[in-house]
């Protein structure tokens, strides 16, 4: 097993949802954490609660010159990266490919696809340098099947499946492993940013089922890190059990 005592592990989008999650078991097992989100307060009162080492990055990962000023400027007891959790992500909207709001789309295709890679670019170098590391992109079933009005959050998330494999290529000539963990529906703030906050609606999509929550992805994502070295676990595909596809949930199961 992989031991997580004292390793680093950077975790982008950590000050909500999954990725909160994600840092509440990775400090658990004894990582350090580096938390990185655009809210800076949601980040400083949940290192607050941790009880571990960690490091605040308020960073905006649509913005390619504050991703790479962050990385480069990080401290030099925070460079060596163990693990990174390409977490930070959103959906924008829910409607017809010819009806869809193209601020929306935009938003999508600069944090999932461009955010991750400039993240990625930025810390893959001192993991290929040191010949050890571990990403791990929170990908989606959006990422494997296509559903109706989700047209451009899916093509998102297909790109973070190319993404994720093209790594995989990349890197098999160094000991850095990528694997990507790919939920169905999570009960966190994702459906109320993607209906731009109308929590109402955003509860809906959760009643009559128990979706997952982000400490069940979370039990994942650390499981797939603590494997020995030589096991990569390139994918995990994690659903609530009422669902059994990105289309088909049973809704009456609670
Ligand atoms: N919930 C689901 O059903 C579900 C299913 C499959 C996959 N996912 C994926 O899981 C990931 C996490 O989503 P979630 O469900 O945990 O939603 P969430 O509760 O809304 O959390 C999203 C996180 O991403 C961060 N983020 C968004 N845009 C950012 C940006 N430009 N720069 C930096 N951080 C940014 C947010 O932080 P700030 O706003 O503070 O920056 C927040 O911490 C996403 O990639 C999502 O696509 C979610």
């Amino acid at each position: 097993m992989t031991d997580l005592t004292g390793k680093i592990v950077l975790v982008t989008g950590a000050s909500s949802g999954i990725g909160e999650s994600c840092a509440r078991k990775f400090a658990s097992a004894g990582a350090k954490l580096i938390l990185a989100a655009r809210r800076m307060e949601r980040l400083e009162r949940l290192a607050g609660e941790l009880g571990v080492d960690c490091h605040l990055l308020q960073l905006d990962v649509r913005n390619r010159a504050e991703v790479e000023r962050s990385i480069s400027g990080l401290p030099k007891e925070w460079m060596a990266i163990d693990v990174l959790v390409n977490n930070a992500g959103l959906s924008r909207g829910l409607s017809k490919l010819q009806e869809g709001k193209i601020e929306g789309w935009e938003e999508m295709i600069d944090t999932n696809i461009k955010g991750l890679l400039y993240i990625s670019r930025a810390v893959l170098p001192g993991m290929v340098r040191r010949n050890s590391g571990h990403v791990i992109n929170i990908g989606s079933i959006a990422g494997r099947e296509v559903y109706p009005n989700g047209n451009v959050y899916c093509a998102t998330k297909h790109a973070v499946d190319a993404i994720t494999k093209g790594m995989r290529l990349d890197l098999v000539e160094t000991k850095v492993r990528v694997t990507t963990v790919d939920p169905g529906l999570v009960e966190t703030e994702f459906s109320e940013i993607r209906f731009w906050g109308d929590t109402v609606k955003a509860s809906t999509v959760y009643h009559g089922f128990q979706p997952l929550t982000g400490a069940d992805v979370a039990e994942s994502v650390v499981w797939a890190a603590t494997q020995p070295e030589h096991v990569t676990i390139a994918e995990i595909l994690i659903l609530p059990t009422a669902q059994a596809s990105s289309t088909l949930v049973n809704k009456s199961a609670d």
